[in-house]
């Protein structure tokens, strides 16, 4: 039977994580999403024509890069009976102690350590370094080439923007954003952007 795939999102996220499935043996793809796109991409409707689509295509996967919306979009998979399935490219190094949620994203080249946890819906894009005991939050969106030291905890909906470092044991709370570069040298408490080396609240 062909291994069917139906991707949430058809930006730039969503086309990467068609791109990794193909890696990993799915054979058709289609796309929702809101915007008209690329005539020539099979996109079947937008987002709200999910249900449409629910038994000719049972396997889906949320892939838009805001947090927010993904997990919104996750639960609305959920809601309609698709299967959540986690695409993660067969280049990964992954502990076979890894706990690996459901609906997660793994870019090539990542590599997630010990013991760690990623909670659903979340992004760990190309080249992420998380290492062990990490416990990574619900619709985290970890940007390519960000490293994580060993038992870091992340809230929900936290991004972590590209190649930005977070010490060992660090707490950074619910929909935090990292920018691009920051260390992030103690806790953070989150709903705020932090920039810099060390990572302080942007505007301050
Ligand atoms: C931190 C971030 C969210 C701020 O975006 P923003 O709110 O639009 O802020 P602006 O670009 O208007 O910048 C505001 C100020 O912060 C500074 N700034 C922005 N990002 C910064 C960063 N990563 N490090 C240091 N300073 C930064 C700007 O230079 C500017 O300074 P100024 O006021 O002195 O000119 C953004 O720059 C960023 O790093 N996003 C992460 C992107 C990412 O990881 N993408 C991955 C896609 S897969």
């Amino acid at each position: 039977m062909t291994r069917k795939l139906l991707v949430l999102g058809f930006g730039g996220h969503g086309r990467s994580v068609a791109d990794v499935a193909l890696d990993c043996g799915y054979e058709e793809i289609a796309f929702l999403d809101d915007a008209t796109g690329d005539p020539s991409a099979k996109i079947l409707g937008p987002f709200s024509s999910l249900g449409e689509f629910a038994t000719e295509w049972p396997e889906a996967i949320a892939a838009v890069g805001n947090n927010t919306l993904r997990l919104r979009l996750f639960d609305e998979i959920g809601r309609h009976g698709l299967k959540q399935v986690s695409i993660i490219h067969p280049s990964v190094q992954i502990s076979r102690s890894a706990e690996i949620g459901n609906g997660v994203f793994v870019g090539r080249a990542a590599v997630i350590g010990t013991d760690a946890k990623i909670g659903d819906a979340t992004i760990v894009n190309t080249r992420v370094s998380i290492d062990h005991d990490c416990k990574i939050g619900l619709a985290n969106h970890i940007a390519p080439g960000a490293t994580l030291s060993g038992e870091v905890t992340t809230g929900e909906r936290v991004w972590l923007g590209t190649g930005c470092s977070v010490r060992q044991r660090v707490r950074i709370g619910a929909d935090a954003v990292i920018g691009v570069g920051a260390a992030v040298v103690g806790n953070l408490p989150g709903a705020q952007t932090y920039v810099g080396v060390p990572a302080r609240a942007l505007g301050k």
